[in-house]
């Protein structure tokens, strides 16, 4: 019996893998049934025209998997002993077949999140996005020299789970950096490594949220957290922002399990909060027996004046939850940040991280460990500082020289600002749309990676944009980029705002020179 099998020498596949694969088909789709005899491997070899031997390597592979059996005196055929339900199912798959009837019916998913794109948009010349930083920055050399290192100079620990809080070295340089700079004193059992503060995040979000369990946040607030505390059924409180931050005042009483905020520099209008409120927090938190996150995402980064000590610093009552990530000093790739929770909550917090992946991965751990132990850490951040802080001059001094007395927010830190819009200007989604034409993208509050929880006072009329992924020629050239476009409205255009038609206007179909 001859077996209807083609090969294809230029395929990339092996031959053996062809006739595998094929001979894998024919039996699950019922064309070689249950104890059909298979050609002798000669008699095959000589039909495909290739060595016995290719032959006979597919043949014992078909038998390991259970597909054939080999009898001395008899032959090979297709095993008696294939389940009916499998190559029933099988055969569907197999033959592509239409199927009949109704589709099979599965339990809807209960997951309910969204992802959040965070690709650099290949079509603008100039892209203020928030959430990236310079990736010419990241200290390569330095980096591959502390892996070498790392390789050479102790045992690797590839082939172990670490301990599921992260590797002690790591953690003693952690709590070490949060006292010096935080003003937190922690032990480092207390700290979780994370991929991330997003997995900081999910861990507390494990911990803490169910159907139902209301988490306050500000509003608006960082999307990330928000559509978070959603995947797990949380029922948002959006809590306003003034320009000292949090509203305080407007906390619900009680049955708030969570608070999400943002103190040093909140996402994303930039406010911090003083220490009035801070304190007035931390009671609200003491009398509802509420938890509080403390997202500290970009304090490394402070231009003006001396930080404020960290929430988590103030707390004596165990309610406050810090999130540290290197995603801004190191970058987000790295995936490395860190969880520090209160002591009642550490062997949850880790019982949480172990199940969720055995703990984090050793190499990059040790390398940040004996990144920052030896002070290269220190040194790469006051580079950096040094760095955003000129980029971050230069926003300012783009946009003052451009639109005059610009309304801005969050200047004493971090890498990126909010432009508040005068009235006589279009809405932030209009400017955005003019920018957008002419290759530059800033971001109204509500798009990108901002959230407003309903409605909030910023919506319309604020624009956030990072500088830290632009240098400083490329920031003034955008911000001209806009002023230019903007200059060149129709003077009626320009009033559509106002007038309360929120159109994108004709001006933003011409493109305009390039710098
Ligand atoms: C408010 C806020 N928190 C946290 C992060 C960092 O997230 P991750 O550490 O998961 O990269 C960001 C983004 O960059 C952010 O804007």
């Amino acid at each position: 019996m001859a077996i209807p099998i083609e090969l294809d020498h230029g395929s990339r596949q092996s031959l053996q893998g062809q006739i595998f694969e094929q001979l894998r088909h024919l039996i699950l789709g019922g064309k070689l049934k249950p104890g059909t005899l298979v050609p002798a491997s000669r008699v095959l070899a000589e039909q495909l025209g290739i060595s016995r031997n290719t032959v006979l390597l597919v043949y014992d592979r078909l038998i390991a998997e259970g597909y054939l059996q080999a009898r001395k005196a008899i032959g090979t055929y297709v095993n008696l002993e294939l389940p009916e339900t499998c190559l029933a199912a099988t055969r569907r798959i197999v033959t592509s077949a239409p199927t009949s009837g109704e589709p099979v019916k599965r339990p809807a998913i209960p997951f309910i999140g969204h992802i959040q794109t965070k690709k650099a948009a290949a079509h603008l010349d100039f892209d203020f996005y928030p959430d990236r930083i310079d990736l010419d920055l990241f200290p390569h050399k330095v980096w591959r020299r502390f892996i070498n290192r790392i390789f050479t100079s102790t045992s690797t620990h590839f082939t172990e789970c670490c301990d599921a809080g992260g590797l002690p070295q790591l953690r003693e340089v952690i709590a070490d950096h949060l006292g010096i700079a935080r003003g937190i004193s922690v032990s480092s059992d207390q700290i979780i490594i994370t991929a991330g503060s997003q997995e900081g995040l999910n861990l507390a979000a494990r911990l803490l949220v169910k159907d139902g369990t209301l988490v306050a946040t500000e509003n608006p607030c960082y999307r990330g957290a928000a559509s978070l505390f959603e995947s797990y059924y949380a029922k948002l409180v959006p809590i306003p922002v003034d320009e000292k931050g949090l509203d305080v005042e407007q906390l619900p009483r009680d049955g708030v399990t969570l608070l999400y905020v943002t103190p040093s520099h909140q996402y994303p209008l930039g406010f911090t909060l003083p220490i009035e409120r801070r304190l007035k927090l931390l009671d609200w938190a003491r009398r509802c027996g509420a938890y509080i996150i403390e997202d500290d995402y970009d304090s490394d980064f402070r231009y003006r004046g001396s930080p404020l000590t960290a929430l988590m610093g103030l707390d004596d009552d165990g309610c406050v939850m810090y999130l540290g990530t290197f995603s801004k000093s190191m970058g987000a790739g790295l995936r490395l940040g860190y969880l520090v929770v209160p002591k009642a909550l550490v062997p949850a917090a880790r019982s949480a991280k172990w199940l969720l992946n055995n703990g984090h991965a050793w190499l990059d751990q040790a390398t940040m460990a004996e990144f920052i132990r030896s002070g290269a850490y220190g040194n790469h951040l006051r580079r950096m500082r040094n760095m955003y802080s000129k980029r971050h001059d230069c926003l300012i001094e783009a946009l003052r020289e451009h639109f005059g007395a610009v309304q801005l927010s969050g200047l004493e830190s971090g890498l990126h600002l909010a432009w508040h819009l005068p009235k006589s200007y279009p809405d932030a989604t209009e400017l955005q749309a003019l920018a957008l034409n002419h290759g530059v993208g800033v971001y109204p509050i509500g798009s990108g990676t901002t959230y407003n929880v309903g409605k909030s006072e910023y919506s319309a009329r604020t624009l956030v944009l990072g500088f830290s992924s632009l240098n400083e020629y490329q920031i003034r050239a955008g911000i001209r980029r806009i002023a230019d476009a903007f200059i060149n409205l129709p003077a009626d255009s320009r009033l559509s705002a106002i007038d309360g038609h929120s159109r994108v206007p004709p001006y933003v179909h011409h493109r305009h020179q390039r710098y």
